[in-house]
């Protein structure tokens, strides 16, 4: 990790809406340049802790730093430093996609082309469509646009490309690669574990208000010490699969069978849990019976 101040500083963040405790204590930091990624199932509190990231909600505990403010006193200095993406669309509605750029832009000292942006969301063709005639995921690239537009050195990105088609999703991808190459920060959340993989640099796993597991994506599944060995059984012509901590004693016996037999193992692999998979048991089963407290 860079020695540099962190970006973003998360310690004991806590936040809560009544008695129900959505974040409950956590940490992490998120070294410039890094492409930092949120992930957790609906309602683990990705959102509240990137809105809270933002300015745009209060915290109950913890402390947060964002390129050495605190969000919470909305400072203005900050708000020309960060773009944001979030969760909910619809800023505007009543005015051209162009418009709302050029809106946006005027708010940072040193905002990007507007017709730059327009082609790098692949906005071109609605340029001049009203906001509120865009398809969903139209309405997404929007928003994309919005949070580059101010060139801004840190980026929020609440689920950016949900509702994206496959090929606007991968251009989307390309935007935030490229936004890493020109060493801007990237908080991002996201459902889809492909994005993840592809585009971040550590990720967190929140589960319940909880940091579960955090770390690169790679090194997430192989710091699990579980093989999974599939093959073809011979008898039955069916897949099978075992998982095991030391797959040498199954692979000899599955070989040595085979070659008793003279014949091939087919389709036979082995493989470590991929983030997929660590993702899927980590937050599956439930941790605590206990009810979440106020
Ligand atoms: N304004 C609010 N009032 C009451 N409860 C809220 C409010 N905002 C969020 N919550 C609750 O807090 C929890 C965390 O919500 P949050 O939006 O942070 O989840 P998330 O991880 O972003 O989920 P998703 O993947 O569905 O976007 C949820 O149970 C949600 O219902
Ligand atoms: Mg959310």
């Amino acid at each position: 990790m860079s020695a540099a101040a962190p970006a973003i500083l998360v310690r004991d963040l806590r936040k809560s809406y009544g008695s129900f405790a959505a974040v409950q204590g956590i940490d992490f930091d998120v070294a410039p340049g890094e492409v930092f990624g949120l992930l957790g199932p609906n309602g683990a509190g990705k959102t509240s802790t990137v809105e809270i990231l933002e300015g745009y909600r209060r915290r109950d505990g913890g402390i947060v730093s964002v390129l050495g403010h605190d969000p919470e006193r909305r400072p203005r200095d900050l708000r020309r430093r960060i773009g944001i993406v979030l969760q909910s669309t619809g800023m505007y509605r009543h005015i051209t996609v162009r418009e709302a750029l050029t809106h946006w832009a005027r708010f940072y000292p040193q905002a990007r082309d507007v017709q730059e942006v327009l082609t790098l969301a692949g906005l071109d063709e609605k340029a001049d469509a009203l906001a509120r005639t865009l398809s969903g995921g139209q309405m997404r690239r929007l928003d994309f646009g919005l949070a580059l537009v101010g060139d801004p050195e840190l980026i929020f990105l609440d689920e950016p490309t949900t509702g994206f088609d496959p090929a606007a999703r991968r251009a989307a991808w390309d935007v935030i690669r490229s936004l890493q190459d020109l060493g801007k920060t990237v908080l991002l959340t996201t459902h889809y574990l492909d994005e993840a993989q592809a585009l971040c640099d550590r990720v967190a796993i929140i589960k319940e208000g909880r940091i579960v597991a955090e770390g690169p994506p790679a090194e997430l599944g192989a710091s699990s010490s579980r093989y999974r060995v599939t093959w073809r059984s011979p008898d039955t012509g069916r897949l099978e699969t075992r998982e095991t901590e030391d797959p040498t004693a199954l692979l000899h016996q599955l070989t040595s069978a085979a070659l008793a037999r003279g014949e091939g193992l087919r389709d036979l692999s082995v493989t470590r849990p991929s983030l997929e998979d660590v993702y899927l048991e980590l937050t599956a089963e439930p941790t605590s019976e206990e009810p979440a407290n106020a």
